[in-house]
């Protein structure tokens, strides 16, 4: 019997998750989304050629890898037949390969949820969380409230009726938002023709898939979307994502037991970023972080918004290391850093007259005040290096200085977006 290996974002999403997926799936025999949606966007890059995924998981382009869309995904069929088309016009067909699989137990993403998403955020105004506007929230919602329609339902002879009550619902509440407009028929003219494309992908239950994957010894790898710090329970709610992004949400969002985790990769940029509303304490309002933006090109790879940057929080990381049990670690974006003189490390948090290492309750309304340590930059080219031996001592040392505060060790290091430009350190 083997177990589930977990690779998950310790930060706040965006932190290279496809990329590092795409490489390490080779030695797997199955590639599993578990929790989020369309809100992910996971960019990877190889022989030239670049690719956004949403919903579909990152292991689509390795030939040997079966692809599962697990039972805690939230799935908007108009997006996945789009990705699906996209990777078709690509010259890639997953589903004539028989590369993908999809949970009868995920849930829809309606029309009507994403209207919802809309009317929430317009609602908040200054306030809002900065949603991507996909339906999450709602969708969600109506999971746990027990509304929620299923892939398993498509195929059900009552199914439009189904959707005509939960719709229903939506447009009552949708008639509580004062000069809301919207249009729906149209949409739902498009839902239903992805409706009949979803039935053409293969519906299973992922527990007893996933499960037999593991009873034949078979290697399995669950892929986390969103970051830690977008938990549902543990992020810096209320601005954070409806699904737990954590280790325990690979348990729910597949059907495994707690005790089928294997390895967990946690991963990292070597500073910091954030797409959204919510507290972010080393953020840098500034020229520094402008810069940042600029070389790392931060800018969302669902919604094209500009992602707030900053250096990295090392109580963030510790605590999201301690949720998650991380057994490995992977730092990227090390190349952003090239040509810095000096960079900088949060190592606590000024907070309340205290100096504390830990995320407090309440980030919010009492924002923490990063305390900074000065470390060297490599201030050197590394996204050309190939092996070890090249990485500049600087950077190793910046690797060292983070291993012994994180006590976790930093496994692969990435240099580039492509997937040739990584390092296996260990
Ligand atoms: P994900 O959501 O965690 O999969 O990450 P995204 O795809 O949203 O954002 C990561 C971005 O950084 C993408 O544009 C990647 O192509 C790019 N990227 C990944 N690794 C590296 C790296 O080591 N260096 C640089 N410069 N870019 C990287
Ligand atoms: P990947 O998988 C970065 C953020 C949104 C917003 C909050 C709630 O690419 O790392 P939602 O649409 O989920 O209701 O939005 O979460 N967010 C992400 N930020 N990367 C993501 O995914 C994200 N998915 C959601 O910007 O602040
Ligand atoms: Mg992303």
């Amino acid at each position: 019997m083997t177990q589930v290996d977990v690779l998950l974002g310790l930060q706040w999403g965006d932190e290279g998750k496809g990329k590092i997926v795409d490489v390490l799936s080779p030695k797997y025999d199955l590639i599993a989304r578990f929790q989020g949606g369309p809100n992910a966007g996971h960019t990877l890059e190889f022989d030239g050629k670049k690719f956004v995924l949403n919903t579909i998981p990152s292991g689509i382009f390795n030939e040997k890898t079966m692809n599962l869309i697990g039972n805690g995904v939230v799935i908007d069929p108009i997006i996945l037949k789009r990705e699906l088309d996209n990777l078709k016009k690509a010259g890639h067909d997953p589903i004539a390969d028989g590369k993908l699989v999809i949970a009868r137990k995920a849930h829809l993403i309606l029309p009507t949820h994403q209207l919802l998403d809309a009317a929430n955020e317009a609602r908040m105004g200054k306030n809002k969380i900065g949603s991507t506007l996909k339906g999450i929230g709602p969708t969600y919602m109506d999971k746990t409230g027990r509304n929620g329609l299923r892939v398993g339902d498509t195929t059900l002879p009552d199914f439009k009726e189904r959707y005509a009550k939960l719709v229903e619902k939506h447009t009552e509440i949708l008639s509580h938002y004062e000069g809301f407009e919207y249009e729906l028929a149209e949409k739902e003219a498009s839902f239903f023709e992805a409706i009949e494309f979803l039935k053409t992908i293969p519906h299973v239950d992922s527990e007893h898939y996933v499960n037999g994957f593991l009873k034949e010894g078979k290697a399995v790898l669950a892929e986390g979307a969103q970051g830690t710090l977008l938990d549902v329970d543990f992020g810096s709610y209320p601005f954070v994502t409806s699904s737990n992004t954590t280790t325990a949400g690979a348990c729910t969002g597949l059907g495994i037991a707690p005790n089928k985790v294997g390895a967990v990769y946690g991963i990292f940029k070597a500073y910091c970023t954030r797409v959204g509303g919510g507290p972010f304490p080393t953020e840098l309002d500034n020229e520094v972080g402008e810069n940042l933006r600029a070389l790392g090109h931060e800018f969302g790879a669902t919604t094209g918004r500009a992602r707030r940057c900053g250096w990295i929080d090392l109580p963030a990381l510790k605590y999201a290391i301690m949720l998650n049990g991380v057994t490995e670690l992977i730092m990227m974006k090390a190349d952003v850093l090239d040509t810095f003189d000096t960079i900088y490390a949060c190592t606590h948090y000024e907070y309340n007259g205290e100096t504390i290492d830990y995320m407090p309750y309440d980030i919010i309304s009492i924002e923490p005040k990063p305390v900074l340590k000065a470390i060297d930059g490599w201030a050197t080219d590394v996204t050309k290096i190939t092996s070890v031996d090249e990485i500049p001592a600087k950077l190793t040392e910046y690797i060292a200085f983070l291993e012994k505060e994180l006590e976790v060790p930093i496994k692969f290091l990435s240099v580039g977006p492509d997937r040739a430009q990584t390092l296996e350190l260990r």
